[in-house]
């Protein structure tokens, strides 16, 4: 029999309350081993992409896990989408990757990703998902919690254990068959067939979401021309 190592989730660091999760993992990343994860029961700087703040109050699963993969790749983030998605299902929950970094489900959002990295070093692989905790008022249109779902709160303890299960296996299909990670991804991809409006830099495309390619980019038709989209600082509204 093949013993099949884990890797993400090897150690474990809880602390009450940090800033940032990615940023404590950044500051120990020479210390520790890859798979090590950090994870707070509440950030008071949470971020998500573009310096774009994170509410994380404590009900929700805020973590960071430190690889080193040999080089930087951009479908790191559909490994923890991925395995939220996974996650969710584990509690009876359907969701959907709202490509490239976010995780829906009943129409809003749950999770996010939040990638960084510093080339040949080390990839930071933030994930925010909501579990019991409560949503201010002024996000409750666009985002949703696990509890909304079972109406009863849900151990964390669990949810983290059945998080880090499936990072660490769809960590294992990305560096072994990413052809497979991908297939997943373009499978749970909901905003595929859908008219999507991105803003790239200064550019606006609006066009159908027609595929995400092997590398992670996300292919638009837009009146008839195929114009490939990468996973970058894009900003994505779906119709
Ligand atoms: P895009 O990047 O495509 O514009 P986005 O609006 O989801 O999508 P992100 O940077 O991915 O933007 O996510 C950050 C946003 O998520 C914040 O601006 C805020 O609106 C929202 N947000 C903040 N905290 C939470 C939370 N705990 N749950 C759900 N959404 C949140
Ligand atoms: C996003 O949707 O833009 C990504 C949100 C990522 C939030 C997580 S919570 C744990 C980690 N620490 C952070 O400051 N951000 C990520």
């Amino acid at each position: 029999m093949v013993k099949i190592e884990q890797v993400v989730g090897i150690r474990v660091i809880t602390l009450d309350e940090v800033d940032s999760t990615n940023e404590y993992a950044k500051s120990i990343v020479r210390e520790v081993p890859e798979g090590t994860v950090v994870v707070a029961k509440r950030q008071t700087a949470g971020r998500g992409r573009k310096g774009r703040s994170w509410t994380s109050p404590e009900g929700g699963l805020w973590l960071s896990v430190i690889l080193k993969p040999p080089k930087v790749d951009p479908r790191l983030v559909f490994v923890g989408a991925l395995a939220v998605v996974d996650t969710l299902a584990d509690f009876g929950i359907a969701s959907g990757i709202k490509w490239p970094n976010d995780v829906w489900a009943g129409g809003k959002k749950i999770a996010g990703v939040l990638t960084e990295g510093k080339v040949g070093e080390y990839t930071i692989l933030g994930v925010g998902l909501n579990v019991n905790n409560p949503i201010p008022e002024e996000l409750r249109e666009t985002a949703t919690a696990m509890v909304n779902f079972t109406g009863v709160k849900l151990p964390l303890e669990r949810v983290l254990e059945r998080l880090l299960f499936h990072l660490d296996g769809w960590y294992r299909v990305l560096k072994e068959r990413p052809e497979i990670m991908m297939a997943k991804v373009r499978e749970r991809t909901f905003i595929l067939g859908r008219v999507v409006r991105v803003v790239e830099d200064d550019d606006v495309l609006i066009g159908r979401a027609v595929d995400v390619l092997d590398d992670g980019s996300l292919l638009l038709d837009i009146g008839g021309q195929l114009r490939r989209v990468l996973y970058g600082d894009v900003s994505l509204r779906f119709f």
